[in-house]
């Protein structure tokens, strides 16, 4: 994150990437304790409280970009917030529970998420809707355009795969405002999976559709959601369109606040996250990547994803921390 070639500012970088683990299981952890409870405030706040309280630890000068909302809307995390005890400067975007209605429920896929970039290398973006299409990794460029009919992305991605568009699994938000969207998917004879929430999952998952059976994302979901996606897919690798949805006068202008001068422009995965990327996400409830906490007798037990865009180094960690543990 420091980008510089001496060795000791590399080195701290991992280091960096480690601590980002830390920082997402404490928050998956307090979430955790929450699951199930119907509480999807609850849930949040506590994985609000010990990420920041994790975040506050790292020897960064990070900054809130993509938060929790707004400094008048959120006590903490908002956006603009100032975190670290100092360093780097960077840009943190960050969901501390992504899924809080997952969590409330106990249902697959919630986690807890962050990424880091060197300042000003991420997308500035409102708490809107964006309208988004990703694969994973080892496609052509340009395989999927927002701009195309979802027939046509379709199409271009069995094309690509080298297999029928029935065998091309998709997955799309279960929302009323995407009745068209899976009509037409449904008619094209793709598979499709459809998700209550968490669409940050969603599109990660289409980085390894073995284990995830979700090849393509497509629809409307968070902005904010959006450019951590963005982060993620930028480390593992994959293509990802992102159009902000901007219906009204009061949404553009903040939009312009935040430096969004081209409103109806379709943002790529590098212009979301840009630079030396590093993302981290770990598991609260089950998911098809990542398993959710585990309270055991011997001990409390994480999963997490760390990820760094600048080396594609992907590690997967296991953690198992002590009951007595602040976590
Ligand atoms: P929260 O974690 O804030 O509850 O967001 C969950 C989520 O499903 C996101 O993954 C997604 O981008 C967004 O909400 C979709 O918004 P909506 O529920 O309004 O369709």
């Amino acid at each position: 994150m420091v980008m510089s070639s001496h060795p000791k500012a590399a080195h701290l970088d991992r280091m960096l990437t480690m601590e980002m683990a830390r920082v997402v299981e404490a928050a998956a952890v307090a979430a955790a304790r929450e699951r199930g409870q119907g509480d999807e405030k609850k849930a949040d706040q506590v994985a609000v409280d010990a990420m920041r309280r994790e975040l506050n630890n790292l020897p960064i000068s990070g900054r809130i970009v993509i938060g929790e909302g707004e400094r008048d809307e959120a006590p903490m995390l908002y956006i603009g917030e100032e975190v670290g005890y100092g360093g780097p400067e960077v840009d943190i975007a960050l969901d501390p529970l992504e899924g809080t209605t997952i969590c409330a429920k106990n249902q697959p896929n919630s986690l807890a998420v962050i990424a880091i970039a060197e300042r000003g290398k991420l997308l500035y973006a409102p708490d809107v809707y964006m309208d988004k299409i990703a694969i994973g990794p080892g496609y052509p460029a340009g395989t999927i355009n927002i701009d195309a009919s979802p027939t046509e992305n379709l199409n271009a991605v069995a094309k690509a795969k080298g297999c029928k568009v029935s065998e091309v699994s998709t997955c799309v938000m279960d929302r009323t405002r995407h009745t068209k969207l899976i009509e037409e998917v449904r008619a094209a004879g793709a598979a499709i999976r459809l998700i209550g929430d968490g669409d940050v999952a969603g599109i990660i998952h289409t980085t390894d559709p073995d284990e995830t059976g979700i090849d393509l994302y497509m629809g409307i979901g968070g902005a904010p959601e959006g450019v951590l996606a963005a982060a993620a897919l930028r480390c593992t690798g994959g293509q990802m369109q992102g159009r902000l949805i901007l219906d009204t006068p009061e949404k553009e202008a903040r939009a312009a606040k935040m430096g969004v001068s081209e409103p109806n422009k379709a943002y790529t995965m590098d212009e979301m996250a840009q630079g030396d990327v590093l993302f981290a996400a770990c598991g609260v409830t089950d998911g098809n990547m990542l398993r959710g906490v585990k309270f055991a007798n011997d001990g409390i037990y994480t999963h997490t994803v760390a990820m760094r865009s600048s080396t594609g180094t992907i590690r997967w960690v296991d953690g198992k921390h002590a009951v007595s543990s602040k976590f």
